[in-house]
């Protein structure tokens, strides 16, 4: 299988509390968006990378990414993560598959990669993500209501991995709807389609406070080591 990865930059990063949008961060040497991209340019089964940017970083992001051959367009983004995702689609060549991956996300593995593609010629729509390690409890303000099992929870990541026209009807169907998302899925869930999900790993972080900087500098000297 071969698919198109859209990868949507164009946020503030406001609770990393720079003055500038997280995804221009150097980890080591390298921005966070130019390592996330880096992921898709070495997997063969990638065919096309698409980015949202903010209008006044477009330039900005096109120099960073000098060099990435697989990169076909930056267009600008929306207001919400969703919007600057349903204004990439709209610019994109049709393809059979398509990732939508968090720029923020950099430490994507390559066997996550793998399962992804394994499934969704299969399943149509998958994500992926990792099993909690907290107990995890229900509450009604600050009362417990229940204990609940890890088993049935997952904790979600991106990339999620569908096939193009649902991915599609799914986006038409949220914004004509003004349905209120979180991920990608949630509209392919609104439509009625079983969602499938598939591992990723601890290591797949969203970079999005201080602390993760922390983190990501562990994962990466692990990496080394
Ligand atoms: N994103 C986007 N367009 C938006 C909002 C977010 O393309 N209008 C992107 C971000 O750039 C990021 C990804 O979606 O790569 C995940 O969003 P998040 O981690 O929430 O990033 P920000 O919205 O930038 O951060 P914050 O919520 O702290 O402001
Ligand atoms: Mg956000």
């Amino acid at each position: 299988m071969k698919y198109t990865v859209i990868i949507p930059a164009a946020g503030m990063g406001s609770r990393m509390n720079t003055d500038y949008n997280k995804i221009f961060i150097p980890l080591g040497e390298v921005p966070v968006i130019r390592m996330t991209v880096e992921k898709f340019e070495a997997d063969p089964d990638c065919n096309a990378i698409y980015l949202a940017g903010r209008k006044d970083e477009i330039g900005t992001l096109h120099e960073i990414l000098a060099g990435c051959t697989k990169v076909r367009g930056i267009i600008e983004g929306g207001k919400e993560r969703q919007h600057s995702i349903y204004n990439v689609l709209g610019a994109i060549e049709p393809a059979d598959y398509v990732f939508v991956h968090d720029g923020a996300r950099p430490f994507v593995s390559e066997e996550t990669l793998t399962h992804l593609k394994e499934a969704v010629p299969v399943h149509k729509a998958v994500i992926c993500g990792v099993r909690p390690k907290d107990t995890l409890k229900r509450i009604d303000g600050s009362t417990v209501e229940a204990t609940i099992d890890r088993d049935q929870v997952v904790a979600v990541h991106t990339p999620q991995a569908f096939d193009y026209e649902l991915l599609m009807s799914a986006y038409r169907n949220a914004l004509e709807n003004e349905l209120s998302v979180t991920d990608d899925s949630m509209m392919v869930e609104a439509l009625g389609v079983s969602v499938h999900v598939t591992p990723s790993t601890y290591d797949n972080i969203k970079i999005t406070t201080r602390e993760d900087l922390k983190v990501a500098q562990s994962i990466m000297n692990k990496g080394e080591g």
